[in-house]
């Protein structure tokens, strides 16, 4: 028996996991799969009443989970970045989940793409450094060295600057930070997930060229980690990699990717696949609990419609299954998605005439028909 916690959050996230319930219930009728889900009241709504975002309280009772299925959070009445950095952002650093992978894949005939050659890009983006840290952090050595480094890093950058302006200007910075420790589970995790896949290689995107202290460092420690493994590694500019995707995506297979850059490259990837309602997330913890969500947002405009495409929450489902050791019945959702694009059964976005429930009925109905 796994025990889920169940976040629907804002918007379509409640309805989109209201499908996804009933396809893992449906998954676990003909299965060996077997789940409880606790619901658990944290998104918009009870911020705007309480003031809570992610508490002590949440988090140890989500602790004790196998794993934690997400909707989605972001309503227009809260700033941006309230919710996102206290309970998105606050989870994956609380549970350090250091991977977020993210595959794109063609879903035949929705690739925009002129090129119909299918394509299985599996990112995995850092999911818990580079820009995501807020300003400061810890680097080689003492804590406190660090930040000795910093703060003088910052006076050069400012005396630099001031010498080039007669105003007195407002500054702002932001630090990018990568840790060895970081780096080198995340290239253990993505050689490893690319030998699971029969891939010989796997393609480190960056901008060393600009960035060179952070992303000069990653390919040192990727170029050490190759070797160890006996595997290739090719390297790419993120521009140059955004124009790939396009012209040639079925060249990629995995792809590791640090935080910001994979953010921006995976809404590319979501929509190369055929919309933001196709890509599902994994974030996750090898160790520990991880945390499987689709990755489109709370979308108020069409909340309350049942227009949503639960695809992507389908798909997340699929990374929640293959996580905990179901991978056939992970696969069989695959393939019920499969189905519904085959026979036409999807939501307006995706060309269809059915509602969000309608489409999970669909995905539930040839789930139950694999009883074998
Ligand atoms: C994502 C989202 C988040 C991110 C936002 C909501 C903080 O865009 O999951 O890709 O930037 O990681
Ligand atoms: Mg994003």
């Amino acid at each position: 028996m796994k025990h889920l916690a169940i976040i629907p959050g804002d918007g379509i996230g409640k309805e989109v996991i209201d499908v996804g319930m009933e396809v893992l219930d449906a998954v676990s009728e003909i299965s060996s799969f077997d789940y409880d889900g606790e619901l658990f009241d944290i998104g918009s709504e009870r911020y705007l009443g309480t003031g809570e975002l992610l508490t002590d309280e949440d988090i140890s009772s989500l602790k004790k989970k196998d794993a934690i299925y997400f909707g989605a959070i972001g309503d227009p009445r809260v700033k941006p970045g309230i919710l996102e950095q206290g309970i998105l952002l606050k989870m994956r650093a609380v549970f350090d989940q250091y991977i977020n992978l993210r595959p794109v894949t063609s879903w035949f005939p929705l690739v925009p793409l002129k090129r119909e050659v299918p394509f299985d890009i599996h990112f995995l983006r850092e999911n818990t450094e580079d820009f995501y840290m807020g300003a400061g952090g810890t680097f080689g050595g003492s804590r406190k060295n660090a930040c000795v480094k910093v703060r003088r890093e910052m006076y050069d950058l400012e005396m630099e600057l001031k010498t080039k302006s007669s105003n007195n200007d407002d500054f702002a910075f932001e630090i990018g930070l990568l840790s060895r420790k970081g780096i080198t589970r995340f290239a253990d995790y993505a050689f490893n997930y690319a030998k699971s896949r029969g891939e010989s290689d796997i393609t480190l995107v960056d901008k060393a060229n600009v960035c060179t202290h952070i992303y000069g460092l990653q390919r040192t420690i990727f170029e050490e980690k190759a070797e160890e493994y006996g595997m290739g590694l090719k390297f790419m500019f993120v521009d140059a990699m955004a124009m790939a995707m396009i012209v040639r995506p079925e060249t990629f297979g995995t792809v590791a990717v640090p935080n910001l850059f994979g953010d921006i490259l995976t809404d590319l990837g979501a929509q190369i696949q055929g919309g933001l309602g196709m890509g599902g997330s994994g974030n996750i913890n090898p160790k520990g609990v991880s945390m499987f969500e689709p990755i489109h947002g709370s979308a108020p405009d069409i909340a309350g419609q049942k227009k949503a495409n639960p695809i992507a929450a389908v798909l997340a489902a699929q990374m929640l299954l293959e996580n905990q050791g179901y991978p056939e019945e992970g696969m069989m959702l695959h393939k019920s998605v499969r189905y519904c694009l085959d026979n036409g059964l999807t939501t307006p976005d995706l060309g269809g005439k059915l509602t969000t429930d309608e489409v999970g009925k669909a995905v539930c109905r040839y789930i139950l028909n694999q009883k074998t």
